[in-house]
């Protein structure tokens, strides 16, 4: 029942505050900050020489940003393929090597076929997987559930940073095993997902400025979405979730990549999303956001209140999210592209979580 709102879609992003603590808690004792053991694993993440990801839409979004803390945090080399690709491209996989398949459903077709190449080919099998009765649940040997309840609507919302929130979780986890975050480190980030679903909390009172953006958004044809680091699978992401359920067509980009071809759409008006918090890569992104201000685009900044402060007079329109530890921040940012692309989409009159020509689960190659 999506009641008291107009749709499910409505409901799960709203629903994001408890379903992300749900999904931590599994990991990380809430009160007192305890990593929890993990359940007992076919594999030793101290020895385990890489992990080969695969997945489709969102779930392959989810697993690139996770890329960026296997790697940061826990050392662990990490590759990620869209599934549909992995299966025909002969991947060389790494002898006692972990396939991560990450799914909302566990039947994509695409990325079952991954899995059981992975599993043909003597990877330790693993999945981040909401439907804990699927063939992908089934068919691995160890899961890590993403516990948000039945996702209705097609476009992927709260099961999306479920995933983002658990391959953290495991990143994390994954690091403190092998040594390679100090242990003041490891706590600031582990302090930083106590505090993630009262920023999710904070993140959803942006709403009432962003049914405003989107009522101008809604209007237009083409959208870019920019970002760096792990903003930029965030951009890929926040550009999905507009174009699937308001037909507008949106392009994500990696920020550096603009001057390599993207910047020539740029004309009065244009609309461009920046994802930008201050983190390490902050000045740059800003210097590209500049750079399409001076195009005339119409540039709508996500940051966080010191992001707001240096951005200030370059950017149209200003999304202030609350400032986090760089760990949590691309989580926080997914709550302003969902509601961006939701409110456009209704905006537009649009049937929301039906949205034309997509199914939930997508079974067939
Ligand atoms: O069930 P899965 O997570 O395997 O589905 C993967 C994609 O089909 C899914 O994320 C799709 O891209 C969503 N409609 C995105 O909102």
């Amino acid at each position: 029942d999506k009641f008291p709102y107009p749709h499910f879609m409505a409901k799960e992003i709203h629903e994001q505050p408890e379903t992300i603590a749900r999904a931590i808690n599994q990991f990380l004792d809430m009160t007192t900050g305890a990593l929890r053991p993990l359940p007992s694993l076919d594999f030793d993440f101290t020895t385990l020489p890489r992990i080969t990801a695969a997945a489709c839409g969102s779930a392959y979004y989810a697993g690139a940003t996770a890329k960026y803390w296997f790697e940061n945090y826990a050392a662990l080399p990490f590759d990620i393929d869209i599934a549909s690709e992995f299966r025909y491209r002969h991947p060389r996989l790494t002898e006692g090597g972990l396939a991560l398949m990450i799914s909302q459903s566990g039947e994509t077709a695409d990325s079952l076929a991954a899995l059981r190449h992975c599993a043909a080919n003597g990877q330790h099998i693993a999945s981040v997987v909401n439907v804990e009765e699927s063939t992908m649940a089934r068919e691995s040997a160890t899961i890590f559930p993403l516990l948000c309840g039945a996702e209705i609507g097609v476009a992927s919302t709260k099961a999306f940073t479920s995933q983002l929130a658990v391959l953290l979780c495991l990143a994390l986890k994954a690091a403190q095993a092998r040594g390679t975050l100090e242990p003041e480190m490891l706590h600031k980030r582990i302090a930083a997902l106590m505090l993630l679903p009262a920023a999710l909390s904070e993140a959803l009172k942006a709403e009432p400025q962003l049914k405003q953006v989107a009522r101008r958004l809604a209007y237009f044809h083409d959208v870019l979405y920019l970002g760096r680091g792990p903003f930029y699978p965030l951009a890929l992401e926040g550009a999905l979730k507009l174009k699937e359920i308001s037909y507008i067509h949106a392009e994500g980009y990696a920020a550096g990549e603009l001057k390599h071809g993207p910047i020539a759409l740029v004309e009065k008006g244009t609309p461009v999303i920046v994802l930008a918090p201050t983190d390490e890569l902050f000045d740059k992104t800003l210097s590209n956001l500049k750079e399409v201000t001076a195009r005339g685009a119409h540039v709508i900044l996500i940051t966080d209140p010191p992001g707001a402060e240096i951005a200030g007079g370059d950017a149209a329109e200003i999304i202030v999210m609350p400032q986090v530890d760089p760990a949590i921040a691309p989580i926080v940012s997914a709550i302003p592209l969902q509601l961006l692309a939701y409110h456009t989409a209704v905006e537009r009159k649009l049937d929301v979580d039906r949205p034309r020509n997509l199914a939930k689960s997508v079974t067939v190659e």
